[in-house]
């Protein structure tokens, strides 16, 4: 049954697809800089100086992507004031599920009860929840989903290496979700994406189901474990050149200048890269939400993580022009427009 506050569909003019809710979860367990400097050759202030980082959020032991994704999912719909059972598209972006099947989405989907609802989830790295945030939107604009639950999670924990300072430094865990409905008004402007698999070897994980149990022709030295492997002062380089090239991109678009756009909403994955896309966008640092400090690197948790955050504490306001973007493993990268 769907109950009364189900979106309604919208017929005879032009459709579009709006956030009406965002959600986010953390971890409990803080990791800070100082922990890390037990674990490996590093210190607070290089950490806090090359990346902006003080401390990250850990999962606990037996706590399951699929707990944080349900977190985030029922924080978003309530903020919609949606029930679980009205949603009718669930997608997901991550590169940490629980299982390589059933889909992160179908674990979510028992949790909420929208049986019958079609869910998915990819895996495009840091850019996991806008791919999933695109693809959502096109559902919605189509007639073909009145109450799509758009979330990125991630456990990226098990994936690191915390004994490779390059990457244990970086990441953290959690997630964020946004619930998107038919508007006659947009909601989201537009999204751009992109990937160049010539760039795979900057930033990958060294494990999949297809491999088998020994990794194949790895860089030596590799342990046997699957972890994150990054080369991390090209993917910087990489990642400040593509995503101004997408701030271009996406105003061009629009035909906008960039004076139009209200805040910033980016992946946090080094505050000197938000930084150059902020001077990018003309923007002062105040423009721009930044977690980074508290969150490291949650991968495709971190933009929706970011915009939950800064719509709750009323920075965010009903009608601003976000400008969303991240890059990740791939590479891939995206964006989108759209009015708060
Ligand atoms: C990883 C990153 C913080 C490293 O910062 P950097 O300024 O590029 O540093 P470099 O890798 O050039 O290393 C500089 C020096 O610091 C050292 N170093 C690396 N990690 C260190 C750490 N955690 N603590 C202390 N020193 C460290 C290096 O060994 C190197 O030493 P050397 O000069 O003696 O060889 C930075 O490159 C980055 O953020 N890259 C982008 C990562 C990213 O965005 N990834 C995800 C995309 S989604």
């Amino acid at each position: 049954m769907r109950n009364s506050g189900t979106p309604s569909r919208l017929t005879g003019t032009r459709v579009y697809s709006r956030i009406i809710g965002t959600g986010s979860y953390l971890p409990e367990r803080v990791l800070t800089n100082f922990d890390l400097e037990k674990l490996v050759d590093t210190s607070d202030a290089w950490i806090r100086e090359r990346t902006g980082i003080e401390r990250r959020r850990i999962a606990a032991e037996g706590e399951s992507n699929t707990d944080m994704t349900e977190h985030a999912a029922r924080a978003a719909l309530a903020a919609a004031g949606v029930q679980p059972t009205d949603v009718d598209l669930i997608a997901i972006g991550t590169t940490t599920p629980d299982l390589v099947f059933p889909n992160a989405g179908t674990l979510l989907q028992a949790r909420l009860g929208c049986r019958g609802a079609p869910t998915f989830s990819l895996e495009a790295a840091c850019s996991g929840f806008l791919y999933a945030l695109a693809i959502a939107d096109k559902y919605v604009r189509a007639g073909d989903a009145r109450c799509a639950l758009v979330v990125g999670s991630e456990i990226l924990s098990r994936i690191t290496d915390y004994s490779d300072r390059s990457t244990a430094i970086l990441f953290g865990d959690g997630a964020g979700a946004v619930v998107l409905a038919p508007a006659r008004e947009p909601g989201i402007i537009s999204t751009h994406l992109h990937a160049d698999g010539t760039y795979q070897h900057l930033l990958y994980c060294t494990g999949g189901p297809a491999r088998g149990p020994a990794p194949g022709p790895l860089p030596k030295g590799l342990p046997q474990a699957d972890y994150v492997r990054m080369h991390g002062s090209e993917v910087f380089k990489v990642a400040v050149t593509l995503l101004e090239r997408i701030v271009d991109e996406t105003l061009a678009a629009n035909k906008l200048d960039r004076s139009a756009i209200d805040w910033l909403v980016p992946h946090q994955a080094n505050l000197r890269i938000i930084q150059a896309t902020a001077r990018k966008l003309g923007l002062p640092l105040e423009r721009v939400i930044v977690t980074i400090q508290d969150h490291g690197n949650t991968s495709a948790a971190s933009v929706p993580l970011a915009l939950d955050i800064g719509t709750r504490d009323g920075r965010i306001k009903r009608g601003d022009l976000l400008l969303l973007e991240a890059l990740g493993g791939g590479l891939t990268w995206g964006s989108a427009l759209l009015r708060y």
